[in-house]
């Protein structure tokens, strides 16, 4: 079965075309970043608009990547939550048209767990495995139990993890996307020049969620409070004391929630998935004899890929999404989704 992806929640303009939820033989990735750049973040005005007028190029391109006419397509992805309402609506609206036009079946995908599939899609995972899905808009830890079967842990209790790269990033004047700049200059700074405060292990019911404001906060605010006295207030130095808190205080919660759990494989996806320390802490629970697997590159960040791969696997179970689907900005904790 030959899927078409659609994913335009945010500044992405995405599509691809994936074979039977495994062969990538498209990912087309339009970025905006450049035109939200002199914004310091994402303008969800200028964003859907930019979807309106590239949708139809980006989803041709990755028709004619993967060497196809629109005839070979047999189904249409399209993820319609969470997002900006704005731009979710431009990419379903496409896909509805889309697939109409063309009499195959789509289907609406949910982008956090398109996140969590992505990995599944080059390295299958066998189920169940701890999921740590870290993005701009969230921060879960979960057990995943299958693809549309995802029971919560842990999540923030106030701003996502990327949230936290990107307004330290925008305070700091040190450039947009924060975690791709953040992650950059942490290469060449001293991660202990600044000792910021992880808040501490919660004892009671809700011992995996974590809380990124404070961190925030220190960063932004108390600079001088969490400082060694010595190393210079650089913004490498400041970039990685930052970073070593954000991924120390991750990393305690999904060591904690591995333990407890006692399930020995794990998945990261979302944007933060690329972060390079991440990964590399991520990757050191394997002398712990976890398996741990992570989208490259590519796919952790937004992409039509995993909207593709993840809606095989509805619409190779039998499911479609009727066409009087809505798009919504946000979605409640996860639940089955199909039926
Ligand atoms: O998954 P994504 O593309 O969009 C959302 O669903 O939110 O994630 C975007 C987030 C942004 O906050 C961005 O700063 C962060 O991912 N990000 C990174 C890195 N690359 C992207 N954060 C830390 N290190 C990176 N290398
Ligand atoms: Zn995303």
């Amino acid at each position: 079965m030959i899927v078409l992806g659609i994913e335009t929640s945010c500044d992405e303009c995405s599509a691809a075309v994936v074979r039977d939820g495994r062969e990538i033989m498209s990912n087309v990735v339009a970025t905006q970043i450049e035109l939200h750049k002199p914004y310091e973040g994402v303008v969800p005005e200028i964003a859907s608009r930019l979807h309106t007028e590239w949708i139809e190029q980006v989803v041709m391109a990755a028709v004619k990547h993967a060497g196809l006419g629109v005839s070979d397509l047999d189904a249409v992805a399209v993820t319609n939550r969470p997002g900006l309402l704005g731009s979710l609506l431009v990419g379903l609206n496409f896909a509805k048209a889309f697939a109409a036009t063309l009499g195959i079946p789509f289907i609406g995908i949910d982008h956090i767990r398109a996140h969590l599939y992505a990995s599944q899609i080059e390295q299958p995972l066998e189920y169940p495995y701890l999921g740590v899905l870290v993005s701009g808009g969230h921060t879960v830890i979960c057990k995943v139990h299958g693809y549309d079967d995802i029971e919560v842990l842990g999540t923030t209790i106030d701003d996502a993890i990327g949230e936290a790269f990107d307004k330290v990033a925008k305070h700091y004047g040190l450039g947009y996307p924060g975690g791709v700049v953040i992650d950059k200059l942490s290469q060449s700074g001293n991660p202990t020049a600044f000792l910021f405060p992880g808040p501490a292990l919660q004892k009671g019911e809700h011992p995996y969620d974590m809380s990124y404001s404070g961190l925030k906060t220190a960063v932004i605010n108390q600079l001088d409070k969490f400082w060694d006295g010595t190393s210079e207030k650089s913004p490498e130095n400041i970039a990685a004391s930052f970073q070593r808190c954000a991924v120390g205080l991750l990393m305690r919660r999904v060591k904690l929630a591995l333990e407890d759990t006692g399930l020995t494989r794990l998945s990261a996806g979302g944007g933060v998935a690329a972060n390079s320390l991440l990964r590399s802490e991520l990757k050191t629970l394997e002398k712990n004899g976890i398996t741990v697997s992570f989208p490259s590159l590519k796919l952790c960040t937004d992409n039509g890929a995993m909207v593709a791969g993840l809606g095989y696997r509805y619409l190779s179970e039998g499911f479609r999404s009727p066409y009087d689907l809505n798009a919504c900005a946000r979605v409640s904790a996860f639940k089955r989704s199909y039926p």
